[in-house]
Protein backbone atom coordinates (compact mmCIF):
# COMPACT_ATOMS: atom_id res chain seq x y z
CA UNK A 1 0.00 0.00 0.00
CA UNK A 2 1.46 3.25 -0.80
CA UNK A 3 2.02 5.72 1.27
CA UNK A 4 1.71 9.88 1.73
CA UNK A 5 5.12 11.72 2.48
CA UNK A 6 4.35 15.14 3.82
CA UNK A 7 7.40 17.45 2.64
CA UNK A 8 8.20 19.30 5.71
CA UNK A 9 9.68 22.65 3.57
CA UNK A 10 9.65 24.61 6.87
CA UNK A 11 12.50 26.76 8.24
CA UNK A 12 12.65 25.83 11.92
CA UNK A 13 11.62 23.28 14.44
CA UNK A 14 9.40 25.62 16.01
CA UNK A 15 6.95 25.91 12.80
CA UNK A 16 7.67 21.86 12.22
CA UNK A 17 6.46 20.62 15.49
CA UNK A 18 3.73 22.58 14.81
CA UNK A 19 2.67 21.81 11.40
CA UNK A 20 2.88 18.40 12.44
CA UNK A 21 0.76 18.51 15.58
CA UNK A 22 -1.67 20.18 13.00
CA UNK A 23 -2.31 17.67 11.01
CA UNK A 24 -2.56 14.61 13.68
CA UNK A 25 -3.34 11.54 12.38
CA UNK A 26 -3.99 12.06 8.81
CA UNK A 27 -0.02 11.74 8.34
CA UNK A 28 2.68 9.37 9.43
CA UNK A 29 5.32 10.15 7.40
CA UNK A 30 7.60 13.56 7.05
CA UNK A 31 10.46 14.17 4.64
CA UNK A 32 13.23 16.97 6.02
CA UNK A 33 15.17 18.18 3.31
CA UNK A 34 18.43 20.15 3.45
CA UNK A 35 16.95 23.71 4.00
CA UNK A 36 15.35 22.51 7.64
CA UNK A 37 18.10 20.30 8.58
CA UNK A 38 20.77 23.10 7.92
CA UNK A 39 18.61 25.16 10.17
CA UNK A 40 17.83 22.76 13.04
CA UNK A 41 20.13 20.16 12.94
CA UNK A 42 19.40 16.37 14.00
CA UNK A 43 16.90 17.98 16.80
CA UNK A 44 14.31 18.25 13.99
CA UNK A 45 14.35 14.72 12.96
CA UNK A 46 14.58 13.59 17.10
CA UNK A 47 11.62 16.22 17.22
CA UNK A 48 9.28 14.67 14.68
CA UNK A 49 9.79 10.87 15.76
CA UNK A 50 9.31 11.86 19.18
CA UNK A 51 6.16 12.64 17.46
CA UNK A 52 5.81 9.23 16.49
CA UNK A 53 6.23 9.67 12.95
CA UNK A 54 8.23 8.11 10.44
CA UNK A 55 11.27 10.40 8.72
CA UNK A 56 12.64 10.52 5.60
CA UNK A 57 15.86 12.58 5.96
CA UNK A 58 16.87 13.65 2.37
CA UNK A 59 20.40 15.01 2.38
CA UNK A 60 21.10 13.78 -1.16
CA UNK A 61 24.94 12.60 0.24
CA UNK A 62 27.31 12.83 -2.31
CA UNK A 63 31.01 12.27 -1.06
CA UNK A 64 33.17 9.51 -0.42
CA UNK A 65 32.31 6.38 0.50
CA UNK A 66 33.77 6.40 4.32
CA UNK A 67 31.85 9.80 4.77
CA UNK A 68 28.16 8.79 3.16
CA UNK A 69 28.92 5.14 5.65
CA UNK A 70 29.48 7.59 8.71
CA UNK A 71 26.56 10.27 7.94
CA UNK A 72 23.76 6.92 7.06
CA UNK A 73 24.94 5.42 10.38
CA UNK A 74 23.86 8.55 12.04
CA UNK A 75 21.24 8.62 9.96
CA UNK A 76 20.20 5.31 11.41
CA UNK A 77 20.87 6.62 15.17
CA UNK A 78 18.44 9.10 14.53
CA UNK A 79 16.41 6.19 13.40
CA UNK A 80 14.65 7.42 10.17
CA UNK A 81 13.35 5.70 7.84
CA UNK A 82 14.35 6.08 4.61
CA UNK A 83 17.61 8.43 3.16
CA UNK A 84 19.03 9.78 -0.58
CA UNK A 85 22.27 9.73 -2.00
CA UNK A 86 23.03 10.77 -5.61
CA UNK A 87 23.42 7.03 -8.02
CA UNK A 88 26.85 9.02 -9.47
CA UNK A 89 28.77 8.88 -5.97
CA UNK A 90 29.26 5.17 -7.92
CA UNK A 91 29.34 1.70 -6.66
CA UNK A 92 31.33 1.76 -3.84
CA UNK A 93 29.87 5.24 -1.93
CA UNK A 94 26.28 3.42 -3.06
CA UNK A 95 27.68 -0.10 -1.03
CA UNK A 96 29.02 2.12 1.37
CA UNK A 97 25.79 3.48 2.17
CA UNK A 98 23.64 0.12 1.65
CA UNK A 99 26.09 -1.23 4.13
CA UNK A 100 25.51 1.48 6.87
CA UNK A 101 22.31 1.07 6.82
CA UNK A 102 21.86 -2.59 6.80
CA UNK A 103 23.84 -2.39 10.31
CA UNK A 104 20.38 -1.04 12.03
CA UNK A 105 19.08 -4.82 10.27
CA UNK A 106 15.71 -4.77 9.30
CA UNK A 107 15.19 -1.11 11.09
CA UNK A 108 17.82 0.36 9.62
CA UNK A 109 17.18 3.04 6.98
CA UNK A 110 16.41 2.36 3.20
CA UNK A 111 18.75 4.03 0.63
CA UNK A 112 16.76 5.84 -1.79
CA UNK A 113 19.25 7.12 -5.35
CA UNK A 114 18.82 10.29 -7.12
CA UNK A 115 19.03 9.65 -10.79
CA UNK A 116 18.89 12.85 -12.78
CA UNK A 117 17.76 15.92 -10.86
CA UNK A 118 14.73 17.00 -12.66
CA UNK A 119 16.12 20.62 -13.10
CA UNK A 120 18.51 18.92 -15.14
CA UNK A 121 18.20 19.01 -19.13
CA UNK A 122 20.13 18.09 -21.84
CA UNK A 123 22.36 20.98 -22.02
CA UNK A 124 23.13 20.78 -18.24
CA UNK A 125 24.41 16.65 -18.58
CA UNK A 126 26.23 17.41 -21.33
CA UNK A 127 28.15 20.44 -19.60
CA UNK A 128 29.01 17.72 -16.98
CA UNK A 129 30.32 15.09 -19.69
CA UNK A 130 27.46 13.34 -19.92
CA UNK A 131 26.75 13.10 -23.55
CA UNK A 132 25.27 10.65 -25.86
CA UNK A 133 22.16 9.91 -23.56
CA UNK A 134 18.82 12.03 -23.26
CA UNK A 135 18.31 12.82 -19.84
CA UNK A 136 15.53 9.84 -20.13
CA UNK A 137 18.18 7.22 -20.73
CA UNK A 138 20.57 8.42 -18.26
CA UNK A 139 17.21 8.19 -15.55
CA UNK A 140 16.74 4.44 -16.95
CA UNK A 141 20.60 3.63 -16.90
CA UNK A 142 21.31 5.32 -12.86
CA UNK A 143 18.57 3.57 -11.86
CA UNK A 144 19.52 0.18 -12.85
CA UNK A 145 23.27 1.25 -11.76
CA UNK A 146 22.32 1.79 -8.17
CA UNK A 147 19.79 -1.00 -7.55
CA UNK A 148 22.03 -3.01 -8.96
CA UNK A 149 24.55 -1.90 -6.16
CA UNK A 150 21.64 -2.58 -3.82
CA UNK A 151 20.06 1.43 -3.44
CA UNK A 152 16.53 0.09 -2.22
CA UNK A 153 14.74 3.01 -4.00
CA UNK A 154 14.58 5.12 -6.59
CA UNK A 155 13.09 9.37 -6.12
CA UNK A 156 11.90 9.76 -9.94
CA UNK A 157 9.23 11.56 -11.08
CA UNK A 158 5.63 10.51 -11.78
CA UNK A 159 6.32 10.73 -15.53
CA UNK A 160 8.88 8.08 -15.07
CA UNK A 161 7.86 5.73 -12.69
CA UNK A 162 5.75 3.72 -15.19
CA UNK A 163 9.03 2.45 -16.59
CA UNK A 164 10.95 1.98 -13.96
CA UNK A 165 9.14 -0.18 -11.92
CA UNK A 166 8.46 -2.39 -15.30
CA UNK A 167 12.65 -2.48 -15.42
CA UNK A 168 13.51 -2.40 -12.18
CA UNK A 169 12.95 -6.11 -9.49
CA UNK A 170 9.38 -6.34 -7.61
CA UNK A 171 10.19 -4.89 -4.47
CA UNK A 172 12.06 -1.65 -5.57
CA UNK A 173 10.91 1.47 -3.72
CA UNK A 174 9.57 4.46 -5.86
CA UNK A 175 9.68 8.17 -4.18
CA UNK A 176 7.71 10.25 -6.10
CA UNK A 177 7.37 14.24 -5.73
CA UNK A 178 5.49 16.47 -8.30
CA UNK A 179 2.38 14.69 -7.06
CA UNK A 180 -0.92 17.39 -7.25
CA UNK A 181 -4.43 16.67 -6.20
CA UNK A 182 -6.42 16.80 -8.99
CA UNK A 183 -7.65 20.52 -9.34
CA UNK A 184 -4.74 22.08 -6.97
CA UNK A 185 -2.24 24.51 -7.95
CA UNK A 186 0.63 22.76 -9.44
CA UNK A 187 3.19 25.99 -8.29
CA UNK A 188 6.68 25.87 -10.07
CA UNK A 189 6.50 21.86 -10.29
CA UNK A 190 6.74 21.49 -14.11
CA UNK A 191 5.79 17.61 -14.90
CA UNK A 192 2.83 16.82 -12.34
CA UNK A 193 0.70 13.46 -11.49
CA UNK A 194 -2.40 13.18 -9.54
CA UNK A 195 -2.21 11.21 -6.30
CA UNK A 196 -4.34 8.26 -8.08
CA UNK A 197 -2.10 8.60 -11.47
CA UNK A 198 1.32 7.84 -9.48
CA UNK A 199 0.19 4.87 -7.71
CA UNK A 200 -1.52 3.29 -10.66
CA UNK A 201 1.96 3.99 -12.49
CA UNK A 202 3.78 1.79 -9.73
CA UNK A 203 5.16 4.87 -6.92
CA UNK A 204 5.28 3.31 -3.20
CA UNK A 205 5.90 6.94 -1.50
CA UNK A 206 4.22 10.11 -3.07
CA UNK A 207 6.01 13.17 -1.41
CA UNK A 208 3.69 15.86 -1.68
CA UNK A 209 4.32 19.23 0.05
CA UNK A 210 2.79 22.69 -0.42
CA UNK A 211 -0.89 21.03 -1.61
CA UNK A 212 -1.07 20.20 2.17
CA UNK A 213 0.96 22.78 4.35
CA UNK A 214 -0.63 25.50 2.52
CA UNK A 215 -4.28 24.01 2.84
CA UNK A 216 -6.71 25.79 4.90
CA UNK A 217 -6.99 22.55 6.65
CA UNK A 218 -3.77 20.57 5.96
CA UNK A 219 -4.91 17.26 8.30
CA UNK A 220 -8.36 17.15 5.34
CA UNK A 221 -5.91 18.13 2.64
CA UNK A 222 -4.09 14.79 3.15
CA UNK A 223 -6.73 12.86 3.87
CA UNK A 224 -7.65 13.90 0.84
CA UNK A 225 -4.64 12.91 -0.97
CA UNK A 226 -4.93 9.74 0.71
CA UNK A 227 -8.58 8.88 -0.48
CA UNK A 228 -7.62 9.60 -4.11
CA UNK A 229 -4.00 7.41 -3.63
CA UNK A 230 -6.53 4.42 -2.26
CA UNK A 231 -8.74 4.58 -4.84
CA UNK A 232 -6.50 2.98 -7.01
CA UNK A 233 -5.34 0.23 -4.87
O1 LIG B 1 5.49 21.56 -2.42
P1 LIG B 1 5.79 20.40 -3.32
O2 LIG B 1 4.71 19.33 -3.29
O3 LIG B 1 6.16 20.81 -4.72
O4 LIG B 1 7.08 19.74 -2.64
C1 LIG B 1 7.74 18.66 -3.22
C2 LIG B 1 8.94 18.28 -2.41
O5 LIG B 1 9.68 17.30 -3.13
C3 LIG B 1 9.91 19.42 -2.11
O6 LIG B 1 10.50 19.17 -0.84
C4 LIG B 1 10.92 19.31 -3.22
O7 LIG B 1 12.19 19.79 -2.85
C5 LIG B 1 10.99 17.78 -3.43
N1 LIG B 1 11.42 17.39 -4.76
C6 LIG B 1 10.78 17.77 -5.93
N2 LIG B 1 11.24 17.36 -7.14
C7 LIG B 1 12.30 16.58 -7.21
C8 LIG B 1 12.96 16.17 -6.07
C9 LIG B 1 12.49 16.61 -4.84
O8 LIG B 1 9.80 18.47 -5.88
N3 LIG B 1 12.70 16.17 -8.39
Amino acid sequence: MAELIVALDVQSRAEAVEKVNLIGDAVDFYKIGLELFTAEGPDVVKAVKDLGKKVFLDLKLHDIPRTVERAVLSGGKLGVELMTIHSVGGKAMIKAAVDAAASFGAAGPKILAVTVLTSLDQTDLADVGIVGRTPAEQVVAMAQFATSNGAHGLVCSPKEVGELSRLLPAGTLFITPGVRPAGSAVGDQKRVATPADAVRDGSTHLVVGRPVLAAPDPAAAARAIRAEMSARM
